[in-house]
Order: structure tokens, then sequence, then C-alpha cells
């Protein structure tokens, strides 16, 4: 089937408290690791890729990877801009075809974060592509920005926030951050609860890797309906291709030594997809029509 909307994945997982696995991907193998997990499981799965993967392989690729994961897919995929944080490449991804984007301006000032997010969610309103954005600051190395360490979302702004843009989905900063963690992970339950308590859309949680599974599943209970995976699931790549390496010094046919790079990533996939009560939600929804998703709609946005 078509890429289905963020907006219509999400609104499910809300309405019914649970969450849907959000991983990243530069690469076929992979995007092959995500869609397989998510059939094995059948659960619905959003495919996502960042600004450097975009510097890495190219919109072309990633868009042309991401549909036709989509289209062979027997769930429903959604394809994601994740932490979009320049405007040019939100644009681009709303006019190639994303079904969802995150316009990240969490590092800019309260007011500017709402004049830029609101501006996106007129712009994929034409469209009807999903949107997400970040209140507060979460820490750890994403994109090019290291910040020093979290600042929690408050309640009282994200309120506001959400009233004012009519962001689909909101990113918080609750004790999570992005790669690998040094310390322990501590993480806010109450404010998600508050915070889901007082917005009721669709909230969701990035820098999952290293957040031990009992935490997970808590989060989503808590009110996460989007859960965000990467690192751990590079890492798993990258064992086992050292792994096979290590075995088989001189192969060299690329397909034999990414095979079990690709098994190890789906695996790594599938132990997170069970945290999140997604399992067996393969329903098939009657997703955004075609028509309504015509790019050429999309009449502004650079000028
Ligand atoms: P991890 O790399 O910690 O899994 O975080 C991924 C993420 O939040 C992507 O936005």
């Amino acid at each position: 089937m078509p890429l289905v909307s963020g907006k219509a994945l999400l609104a499910h997982a809300h309405q019914n408290q649970y969450a849907i696995g959000a991983f990243n991907f530069a690469n076929m193998e992979n995007l092959q690791a995500v869609i397989e997990a998510a059939e094995e499981l059948q659960s619905p799965v959003i495919i996502q890729i960042t600004e450097k993967s975009i510097e890495y392989a190219g919109l072309d690729y990633l868009y042309a990877l991401g549909r036709c994961a989509g289209e062979n897919a027997k769930v429903p995929v959604a394809l994601h801009l994740d932490h979009g944080k320049k405007w040019e490449s939100v644009i681009r991804c709303l006019r190639y075809g994303w079904t969802s984007v995150m316009m990240d301006a969490s590092h800019k000032p309260f007011e500017e974060n709402i004049a830029l997010t609101r501006k996106i969610v007129e712009f994929a309103r034409e469209v009807n592509v999903s949107v997400e954005s970040e209140l507060g600051f979460i820490g750890g190395k994403e994109g090019d920005i290291t910040p020093e360490g979290n600042i929690y979302t408050e309640v009282d702004e994200a309120v506001e926030f959400v009233r004012r843009t009519n962001t689909d989905a909101l990113a918080i900063a609750v004790g999570t951050a992005h790669g690998i963690y040094k310390g322990e992970v501590n993480i806010d339950f109450n404010r998600i609860k508050e915070i889901k308590a007082q917005t009721d859309i669709p909230l969701v949680l990035h820098g999952s890797s290293g957040v031990p599974d009992e935490m997970i599943k808590r989060a989503v209970l808590s009110g996460i309906n989007k859960v965000n995976f990467d690192t751990e699931i590079k890492l798993a790549s990258l064992e086992a291709l050292k792994a096979f390496l290590d075995q088989h010094p001189y192969e060299y046919d690329i397909r034999k030594i990414y095979k079990p790079a690709r098994q190890a990533m789906k695996e790594k996939i599938k132990e997170k997809i069970k945290l999140l009560s997604s399992e067996g939600k393969n329903w098939i929804t009657a997703y955004d029509s075609p028509d309504k998703h015509d790019v050429s709609l999309l009449t502004g946005g650079f000028n």
C-alpha cells in the first residue's frame, strides 16, 4: 500500500495507548531489517531519516527506498524526517512525498520555535502530512548540535505550544538523551503523564537506545506514542559485521558481509517493537488517499 500518513498511525496509537517504533535508516539493508521486523510482528512502523542521512545518501535515493519499502510492506509504514532543523530540509521532504516531518526548532527561543512550527504545520496541512515538533532540550549527540544536557519540557509551556502551533505530535525532554548513556537513565514519568493529560496529543520519546526495557514500557503506559531508536540498531549491525569479518577476513562479497548485519538489526528491532504494544496492530486503515497527498498541492515554502 502507499506510504501512510504519520497522523493516521499516531492517532490510532494515541487513542489505544500504545506506541509505534520509529527507526532511522541510511541504507537498504538497514531499511529492510526494519520492514521485515515489523512484518514478522504484524506491527505498523515509522521509518525515518535525518539531515545527516540526506547529506550521505541524497533525498532521491532515500525517498525511492522509503517509498519502495512502504509500497511493498504488508504493514502500514510512514516515512518521517527526524530532527528537521533546517527549514529547507523540511519543505523539501514535504514536497517529495514524506508522510511525516519533524520541525525541530527546540534549540531556538520559545516564540521562534512556535512561529517556525506553526508555519510548517500550515504547509503540511495542505498535503495531509503529520508534523512532529520538539519542546525542551533532549541531550546527547544528534545532528550537528551536541547540547550539554537536558532541559526538561515544562508542562504549561507544552500546553501553550500545542495550542498555538497545532502540532500533530510533540517530542518531550523527560530524561532521555541521544546516543550511548554514560550514567543511569532517569525518566520523569509523572511529567509524561502530566503533559499527556494537559495536551491530549501523541507524545514522542527520543534517545531510547540504552533505556532499560521496563522504562520504555512504563513510558508508553504514561502516554508516549512514538519511540525513536537508532544507536542500538547501529551497534547491533556493527557487532555482526565485526564478528563476520573476524571469521571471514578474506570475504569480499558485500552481500555475504551484510546479510548477518541485516539479520542482527532485525532481531534488535523486533525486541524493541515488542516493548511498545504495537505488535499485532496491523490494521489496514483507510490511509490517506493519494489525491490528498498530491505534493503539487503544496504551493509555498521557499518564498
Ligand atoms: P537513540 O540513538 O538514543 O536510539 O535515539 C534515536 C533518536 O531519538 C532519533 O531521533
